[in-house]
């Protein structure tokens, strides 16, 4: 005997299958809108993020005692920074002079100087002199700077003519005319020993400056006449300690 179905008959009233096609579909919707993560690791709320990283933010600021203007003003009132470690002793290891401005004008030579005169400043023997033990180069410095700065032309007092040595002047600083002579007056077989000063290099630039043909090449006249002298001022001893970077005089620790 079978018990009578009490249930009511829901066909009548619902249709089934359109409620049931409804939840599926509300189902799937509600599963594109939120990934439900069930593992306790929900992403948090937007919401909670940004009001969570203000009072973050602004609790940091008070509590850091920042200053949102100036970052200095984070440091305690009386407050230095010690020096870096090492930091006293800035600055290269000085040099002797002479070695130092040696380093300098043979960087000079070979830019403006090499290509005529050679590697060896040895010349060639025809257009170009050697420049090795000449008094030219190892006597008198005023006309051995006057040569550099403004070249020269016609015959040489030895009675042999050359090219025409173009001026190298220019552009040329104090400090690129010091050494180059230095190192011409001590190297290749010369070895004068002594060291050509900034000063001196600047006097000669200015009497350069001043010549009454400023702008020509001078002549083995001229140089006669007008230059065959000492540029003022003492050479500087080639033992005296200089940074070799700005060739000052280096000052004891
Ligand atoms: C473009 C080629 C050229 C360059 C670059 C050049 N010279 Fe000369 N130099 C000559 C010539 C040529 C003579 C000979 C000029 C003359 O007798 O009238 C000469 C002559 C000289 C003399 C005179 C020597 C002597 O016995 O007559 C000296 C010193 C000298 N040069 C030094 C230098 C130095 C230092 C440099 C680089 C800063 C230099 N020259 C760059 C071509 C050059």
């Amino acid at each position: 005997m079978s018990t009578p179905n009490k249930k009511p008959d829901l066909e009548d009233s619902i249709n089934v299958t359109e409620v049931h096609d409804r939840l599926v579909r509300d189902v799937a919707a509600c599963a594109r809108e939120k990934r439900i993560a069930t593992n306790g690791k929900e992403g948090i709320s937007l919401w909670a993020l940004v009001v969570g990283g203000a009072v973050f933010l602004i609790a940091g600021g008070i509590l850091g005692g920042a200053n949102f203007g100036s970052y200095s003003a984070t440091f305690r009132e009386g407050y230095e920074r010690s020096p870096a470690p090492g930091a006293e002793d800035t600055g290269p290891v000085p040099k002797e002079a002479l070695v130092a401005y040696m380093a300098k004008g043979a960087k000079i030579y070979s830019a403006k100087c090499n290509g005529c005169h050679g590697s060896e400043a040895k010349g060639n023997g025809s257009t170009y002199p050697s420049l090795v033990g000449t008094p030219w180069v190892i006597g008198e410095t005023q006309r051995f700077a006057m040569i550099i700065l403004n070249g020269l032309t016609g015959p040489v007092d030895n009675g042999k003519t050359y090219g025409v040595m173009p001026p190298q002047g220019i552009g040329m600083s104090p400090e690129d005319l010091a050494t180059v002579m230095t190192y011409v007056r001590n190297n290749f077989g010369n070895s004068v020993g002594d060291v050509i000063t900034l000063d001196m290099a600047k006097a000669a630039i200015e009497a350069s400056a001043a010549r009454a043909g400023a702008g020509n090449m001078v002549t083995g006249e001229e140089l006669a006449a007008e230059h065959t002298k000492m540029l003022p001022g003492d050479a500087l001893d080639p033992k005296t300690m200089v940074d070799p970077i700005s060739l000052a005089p280096a000052t004891a620790p």
